[in-house]
Formats: C-alpha cells, structure tokens, sequence
C-alpha cells in the first residue's frame, strides 16, 4: 500500500504530492510547525490525508513538549489545535479531527494523568485516526462495488485515492474494491485544472495497480459523456452538509450537472467524517480561496498576463440533487439525505 502519512521515530513521513509523478520522494516533519505547513502548501492534501496529519502533527507537537504540568500543557495544546484548525478550511475531517485529539486531551486531564500518559494517549489516538481511516476505506470499497457493473467505465475528478487517505482511497477505494471483484473496470481520470490532482496524482496510482487509466482535460467529460464512453461517476468528497449537499475539488458540480443531463449516476464516496450535520447546507460550507499562482504559472513558466486579475476557489458545491448515492463505511445512503445521512451518522443504516 502507498505510505501517504506514516509516523517514525520523531517525525511524521509524507510523500511529496507536490512532486508526483516524476518524483517519488518524502518529506520528514519533525516539529507541528512543519506538519501544519507541509498541509498549507499540499505536500499532502486530500480531506482524511489532512486529518490524519493534523492529529499527528498535534502528537508531534505534544511529544516535544517542555511543559512541567497539565496547565502549561493545555496552553501548548490549544495552541497547536488552533495552528492546525488554520491550515485549510473546507475539509471537515481536518476539524473532527481535531475535535477527537481535543477529546482524548479532555479525558485525560479530567483522570488527573501525568503529562507523560497524556503525551502517549495523544500518540495512540493520532495512530487509530490513521488506522481507522484505511479500514473505513476498505468498507466503502466495498459497499461501493456493489454499484459498479462489470465493464465499468468510470470518470473521476481529482484524487479521492490512497494519497489522499491513509490508504486504498474513497473514490478509488470503490474502482480498487470493484476491480478486486473481478469485475473489469476503466477509468476515465479528469486531470483536476490547478494542482492537477486527476493527471498526476490517480493516474499515478491507478497505473501502478494495473487498472485501465485514460487522463482527459476538464472540459473534455461532457463530450466524452455525449459521446456514450462513460457509464457512472464517482468522486469523494471534503465535507458533505446534512442535506447532502458536497464540497469537493473545483469542477465536480459541473460534473455532477453533465451527469444529470446524460441520464449517469453520480456517486461520492466518503466516510462519516467527512459528514457534517452541524452545517445544514452547502451554502454554509466555507470554500478555501487558493494563491493566484497556483493558476497562473506552470512549472514556474507565467500562462497568464500581469494585470489579468484571477479567481482560485478550490472547491465548490454540488447541490444534493445531483447525487445519486454517498457511499460511506457504514453502508449506502440515498435521498432524502437529511433522513439517511442522519441515520447512518447515529450508527442506522442508511440503505
Ligand atoms: O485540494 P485537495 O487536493 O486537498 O482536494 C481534494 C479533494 O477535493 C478530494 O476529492 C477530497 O478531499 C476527497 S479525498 C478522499
């Protein structure tokens, strides 16, 4: 499996995702300054990615830590959840992340835990965010198989991969687990115009699992929908509002709309912390304004001329009726959403 995120010795492990594909290296954080920054700047991206580096670089931070008594320690504590909570605001599993570490700090204090057992309760849980993760992957996978029929071709958007999980992926966790079936599968990979997280970073992984993998421009998914070479789609997602309404990467509403208008299903892949009952609809999501360079410049070459003025939005909001399906970990669920995602959220099930 990909080592997106691992911990070793005193340092959290990334792959670089900035370097991918012609670079296969990693970058080793060895304070929660450094963690926090690898997360702004995309060293590793993707919403459980974040989560799980977020409470990892909260470990980090507390690991290094000169704090004599619970009192100064909270202070440090507070001030690494906040540093973490100002990375990236849209993915909400980066938040329920924090939340969890918050908790595990809160038990902890309240037993009257030395600053050691504390240190080392924030170590596991960082590591059961991380090992959760692939195990609600591995779910998904399956529950989202069962969607896919045999000689599948599949259009995702950005990468919803095991780069952007601790392993195997939301999105491709399903075309993985499909595959895994024995079903034939083909995907159709939209290279995801800034970053290019569908021609770099899915192509890259899907390629090296031997799955059948086509890279198309953005604006090509509509033609290739016209033109009958597409059967469904399915993209993963950075925070999913109680009714149903999904932020993922700039592009997937256009997505979701040319869809509809070809009679495909589309399908999102998340697991129930990327679910946010807290916030009612998508207009409440708050949508990450990314760098201006990030659009006009490509490998350091200007595309665009000075004076241009330039929007970056990195995501957008597909509403609730262009879903077909959210696939999570605990099962399948479909509208009406605020009753299923709901229900699956308290532990139901949502089929
Ligand atoms: O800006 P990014 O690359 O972090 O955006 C990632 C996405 O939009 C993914 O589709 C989403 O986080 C789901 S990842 C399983």
């Amino acid at each position: 499996m990909l080592p997106t995120i691992t911990w070793e010795n005193d340092a959290v492990v990334m792959i670089d995702q900035r370097k991918l594909p012609s670079k296969e290296v990693y970058v080793r954080c060895r304070t929660a300054a450094e963690v926090a920054r690898a997360i702004t700047t995309m060293v590793i991206r993707g919403a459980p990615a974040i989560g799980v580096a977020a409470a990892m670089g909260i470990a980090l931070g507390i690991r290094a830590s000169r704090a004599a008594g619970t009192r100064q320690l909270a202070v440090e504590f507070q001030k690494l959840c906040d540093r973490m909570a100002a990375t990236r605001p849209t993915a909400v599993n980066l938040f329920w992340a924090i939340d969890r570490m918050k908790r595990v700090f809160a038990e902890q204090v309240g037993t009257g835990a030395p600053v050691d057992d504390i240190r080392q309760a924030l170590e596991r849980e960082a590591h059961r965010i991380h090992d959760e993760d692939v195990a609600s992957c591995r779910a998904m996978g399956a529950f989202g198989a069962s969607l896919v029929p045999d000689d599948a071709r599949i259009l995702t958007h950005c990468n919803a991969g095991a780069l952007a999980t601790a392993g195997y992926g939301t999105a491709l966790g399903v075309v993985r687990a499909a595959a895994e079936a024995g079903k034939r599968v083909a995907v159709l990979a939209d290279e995801t115009r800034p970053f290019l997280q569908g021609a770099r970073l899915t192509a890259w992984e899907l390629v090296r699992d031997g799955i059948d993998t086509t890279v198309i421009t953005d604006n090509m998914s509509g033609a290739m929908m016209r033109a009958g070479q597409v059967d469904l789609v399915v993209v993963g997602a950075d925070r999913i509002a109680a009714n149903g309404d999904v932020a993922n990467k700039i592009g997937t509403y256009a997505v979701a709309v040319l869809a509809r208008e070809h009679g495909l299903p589309f399908y999102v892949a998340a697991p129930l912390s990327t679910i946010d009952l807290a916030t009612p609809d998508g207009d409440h999501i708050p949508i990450e304004e990314r760098k201006a360079r990030e659009l006009t410049h490509v490998a350091g070459q200007r595309l665009t001329p000075e004076g241009a003025q330039v929007r970056n939005p990195a995501f957008d909001v597909t509403p609730h009726r262009y879903v077909t399906a959210i696939v999570t970990e605990r099962g399948i669920c479909r509208p009406p959403y605020t009753e299923s995602l709901g229900a699956i959220v308290k532990g139901g099930w949502g089929r």
